[in-house]
């Protein structure tokens, strides 16, 4: 995981605690542990592992005809991308505009699968991934490796 987070959220001028125990009161910089960018980063990422279980689904639900299966993962993938937070990501409005193309792939590909059409919903599901990668490669922090 690159160490691309810059505050940690604990200043370094905090007062010392008072050695006759009298001044216990404690400064609320100091009360969050985690610091709320790190809190919305690792939400992100669960948000993205979803994201992998829905897509293998829509590709299973597409492998056997099952388009049942393939319209309401799609629907789920709509869900998971409305709830994305980008507002800590230094480019929170690029983030936004390509997770709102991505939703927006989701949900056609959920309206093409319901309407019965394979080879359509085959093609859509293709721009939906297409949509991962574009993100991808605008968006993930520099050098990144995965785990
Ligand atoms: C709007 C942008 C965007 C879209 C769309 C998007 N991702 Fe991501 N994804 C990111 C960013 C940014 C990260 C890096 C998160 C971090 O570690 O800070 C990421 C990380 C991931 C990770 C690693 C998560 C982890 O545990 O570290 C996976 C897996 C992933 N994405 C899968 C997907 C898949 C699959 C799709 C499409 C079905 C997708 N993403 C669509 C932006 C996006």
């Amino acid at each position: 995981m690159p160490a691309d987070l810059t505050s940690s959220g604990i200043s370094p001028d905090q007062p010392a605690p008072s050695p006759d125990g009298a001044g216990t009161r404690r400064s609320p910089a100091a009360a969050p542990m985690v610091p709320p960018q790190d809190t919305a980063r690792l939400h992100l990422q669960v948000l993205m592992r979803r994201k992998v279980d829905q897509a293998e689904l829509i590709l299973r639900g597409l492998a056997e005809g099952d388009l049942n299966s393939v319209q309401k993962a799609a629907d789920e993938l709509v869900q998971i991308a409305a709830q994305a937070n980008w507002s800590v990501n230094p480019r929170a409005n690029l983030a936004t505009q390509y997770e709102a193309e991505f939703q927006q792939r989701a949900a056609l590909l959920a309206n093409i699968a319901r309407s019965g059409d394979l080879h359509a919903s085959y093609y859509q599901f293709l721009q939906v991934i297409f949509a991962c990668f574009n993100c991808h490669d605008q968006l993930r922090p520099a050098g990144y490796q995965g785990r």
